[in-house]
Order: structure tokens, then sequence, then C-alpha cells
């Protein structure tokens, strides 16, 4: 069904989190029926989208000067439609059109996605300055009363296959914890769960098209709490079990996850679910009880530790990862200790490292004692080095075991094929590329910083016993 004559072609610029990700294939997918392809170059597009990320500074200043280089090619007589979407676009809608005047066209926030065809038509008939821009932008950033996933299209199976063998699904959106550094509560709204069946025909389709992995999505997701088909709350857990029953799935992860709904279902099934993988996105931000207080973090360093004591007791091999704001409001030499200390404490397969950013309209935007950028960044810096020591020697502490990967695609070598761990490093290793798709015993022979070197453990070296039987019987 093509409601336009001429192919359109669609151009998403992503910045951010997996969930934009996510959400730019599914705006893909919602004006697919309606003739637009997705081109990889911004010069055959039609529609620009950049899909914006508002979590730090720098994230949502980066699309105002997109958008000037955008009006460049639309002054060098490039003829396209630009929209803005994603969170800046959600916090700051009015006054990007303003801002940006003639510039973008639309601007829709996370809940509108669904709408988009009918926003587009409502830019195509707006009412146009003498040089053919239009006054004023289209701006949606409601909450609208309907599920947008009721009226996203789900991908063709071929289009889904070309997007690779691992695939994002958000099962959450929005969040009520208010940390107080934090945009998200305002621009993705409250905490609200998908329900378990729309989940699992999303899942079904993803799998039936090829995809071996899933990364369930939520920007609070193990608070996850869909209902089911009798109307019942099940959790992340329970989510996780149902998707496991899929045949043809291999792998389940999830992200991110706030440490306050680590429950003992989800730390349980981290044992008794084989497709659930070992490795978990645990964001602890601050090492020190007065920070994690001021940040609003709902928990203390013990009570943290306690989490991770209990998780390893479910699954020892469990690799860890979290996400560290340094320089927040009144953080001290003496806090900033205790998040290194935390650090070593815990030991990291890896983490992501940030500078506080003062996001406007949150609560520690007014706080005292701001922390001077000089010392923000000295405090970065010691923090990357070790998380960067850690991330080293998690690598090399997995050479000489024999871990499972799932072959996700071509290696960078001719006769090379690369994939993931359980602990979802990268794995490169000599082998056909038939086996994409599968997963393989590899045994790991040598780590590097960004990824690790194995080799195909073959059935013969899997089975010594019956190899060894098979050259006796050959033998006879
Ligand atoms: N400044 C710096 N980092 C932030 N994050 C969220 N808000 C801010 C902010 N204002 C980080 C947190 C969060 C991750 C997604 O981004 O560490 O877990
Ligand atoms: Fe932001 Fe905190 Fe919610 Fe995470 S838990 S999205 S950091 S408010």
């Amino acid at each position: 069904m093509t409601s336009e004559i001429r192919p359109k072609k669609l151009f998403i610029k992503t910045y951010g989190c997996q969930m934009n990700v996510y959400d730019s294939d599914r705006m893909a997918d919602a004006l697919a029926p309606h003739g637009y392809e997705p081109t990889p170059v911004i010069d055959d597009a039609d529609l620009v989208v950049l899909n914006t990320c508002h979590i730090r500074e720098k994230a949502s200043e980066k699309v105002f000067s997109e958008l000037g280089r955008l009006a460049e090619l639309r002054a060098e007589g490039r003829d396209f439609l630009v929209g803005v979407a994603g969170c800046v676009a959600q916090a700051e809608g009015e006054e990007i059109a303003r801002r940006a005047k003639g510039r973008v066209d639309l601007v829709f926030g996370p809940q509108s996605y669904h709408r988009l065809p009918e926003l587009l038509s409502r830019v195509r008939s707006g009412a146009r300055n003498e040089d053919g821009t239009l006054r004023a932008a289209v701006v949606e950033t409601e909450f609208p009363q309907e599920d947008k996933f009721e009226h996203l299209p789900l991908a063709e199976k071929q289009v889904i296959r070309s997007r690779g063998l691992t695939a994002f699904l958000t099962v959450q959106e929005g969040c009520d914890k208010f940390c107080s550094f934090c945009v998200v509560p305002y621009t993705r709204g409250a905490e609200t769960s998908r329900p378990v069946e729309q989940v699992l025909v999303e899942a079904r389709r993803l799998v039936e098209a090829g995809v071996r992995e899933l990364t369930l999505l939520g920007q609070n997701v193990n608070a996850y709490h869909g209902l089911d088909a009798k109307g019942r709350a099940v959790g992340l857990g329970e989510l996780c079990a149902r998707l496991a029953e899929i045949e043809g799935l291999a792998r389940i992860r999830y992200t991110t996850s706030h440490p306050a709904d680590m429950t003992d279902e989800l730390i349980a099934a981290h044992r008794d679910n084989d497709k659930l993988m070992p490795y978990l996105h645990l964001p602890v931000q601050s090492g020190s009880d007065a920070i994690l207080k001021s940040m609003n973090r709902r928990h203390t360093r013990a009570d943290f530790l306690a989490i991770i004591d209990r998780i390893k007791a479910a699954r020892p091999d469990m690799a860890l990862s979290g996400d560290f704001i340094v320089g927040f409001p009144g953080e001290t030499d003496a806090d900033f200790e205790q998040t290194l200390s935390i650090v070593r404490e815990v030991g990291y397969a890896s983490a992501y490292t940030f500078k506080y950013s003062i996001r406007p309209g949150t609560p520690g935007a007014d706080m005292d004692g701001q922390v001077e950028e000089a010392v923000k960044s000295e405090r970065l810096a010691a923090l990357n080095a070790l998380i960067t020591t850690q991330m080293r020697d998690f690598g090399r502490s997995v050479v000489g075991r024999t871990l499972d990967v799932l072959i996700e695609k071509p290696g960078r070598m001719p006769g090379q094929i690369g994939g993931r761990s359980p602990y979802l490093q990268a794995v490169h290793m000599a082998g056909p590329e038939r086996l994409i798709g599968t997963v393989q015993p590899v045994l790991i022979v040598a780590a590097g910083n960004n990824s690790i070197e194995g080799k195909i453990v073959t059935h013969a070296e899997r089975n010594p016993a019956s190899f060894l039987e098979s050259q006796e019987l050959a033998a006879l």
C-alpha cells in the first residue's frame, strides 16, 4: 500500500540512547506505507529527521548546529523537509520552532511518531512565505491519550532482516524516579509499560524475520509492570520467561535499570533463564551517600553493594556495567574518592562516565555548590583511568575460556567473522560466513582494548571422547 507515486527518501540522524535508535526505526516503519524509503545519504533525502537527545547540554546544542548545516544545503537549492524529533523536540518544541524559524518544518515529541504521516500532510498544506519556506513549523509535543504502539505498523520482514540479527524492543517508557540531575521524567513523561501480549507479538515478528537476540529497552526497564491477557501486572523477570519460550530466540538482554527496582524475581531470572545474558547495566552514579541523597537516588552505597551481592549470588559470572556522574553540585574530593572506591569494590566490565551537566528545570540546576569545570575534568580523567584498567582486566579475564558467541556479521578481514560473547564483548575469529546467525563455542585466545580474538571450537574438540571413539572405529 503506497499513497505516493514516486518513492520518497528518508534520512534520519539519531543522537543519544538506544531507545532513540529503536524510535528512528519505528519512524521509518510508520512512513514506509506512505512511500518513504530510508537512505544513508543526506543529499538524496526528501525528508531529514534529527532524532535528538536532551540528556546533557552538549547533546542538545548539536541539534542547532546541525539545523544550521541543513539550512545551508537548502540555501544551495536542495529541496527537503526538516523534522526535529526526540527529547529536545519534546522539551523545547516551541523554542526550536522560534529559534530555528525557516530552518525547521516539523517538531514532534517521542509520543507522536505514529502521527508522522498526518503531521507531514499538515506541513505540506501549511501557510508559506514568498520564498517557499513555511510561515511556522508544525509543533506536536502533546502526550496523546492513545497508545502509539497500537498505531505504529510492524516492519516488513526483509526490513527487519536488513537491520541485523540483534534488535531493540522498547517495553517500557518514561520514569517516575526524578533523580535531581535528570530530564527524562520531563521529556519522556510518567513511567508506562507496554502490555505483555503487545511485546510478544512484536518479539515473535522480529524472531520470525531472523532476529536472534533482543535487547528490551526502557528508561527504567526493570520497573516494567505490563499487564498480561488476564489483566495481571507482570514483572520484567516474568516477561523474559515468556520471551524465552519463543523458539529461535537465542538471547535476551535489557537496559537500563535502577537499583531500587532490582527485584528478587528479576535476580532469580538471571539464575533460571538460560537465554537471559549475564551482563547488567545498573547505574549507581556516585559512591557517596551524601551525593546519592542529593541526587534523590533512593538508595545508599550499602544498599547498592547488597544488591550486587545478591546478583552475584544468583549469577556469579555477571558482568557489570554502570553510569557515573562526576562533579554533581556539592561533590567534594572525599565524595569523589567514594566513587572511585565503589568502582574498585564492584569491579566493572564496562562503564559510562559523565561530567555533571546543568539541565534547566531539574532540581540540580538550582543547587548550591556547582563544581568548577576544571575539577570536573580532573575527576573524569581519574575515573576513566580506573575504569579503562578494569575494562582491560575484564577482557583479559576471559582469555583461555570457551564462550558462546552469537555470530553476527562478516569480520573486517576476509575469512573472518564477528560476534558477541554473553558479556557483550566483541569477538573476532576465523570462520565461514554461513555461521552468521548461529551461536558457536569459541575459545578466547587474546584480548585487545576494544575486542577479543577467538577460535571456534570444533565438534571434535568439544567432544573428545566421541572424537576418539570415531577415530578408533575408523581404525578398525
Ligand atoms: N549530567 C550528566 N550526566 C547525566 N546523565 C543524566 N543526566 C545527566 C546530567 N544532567 C547520565 C546518567 C544517566 C545517563 C543516561 O546519563 O549517568 O544514567
Ligand atoms: Fe533519569 Fe533517574 Fe529516571 Fe534514570 S532513574 S531516567 S537517571 S530520573
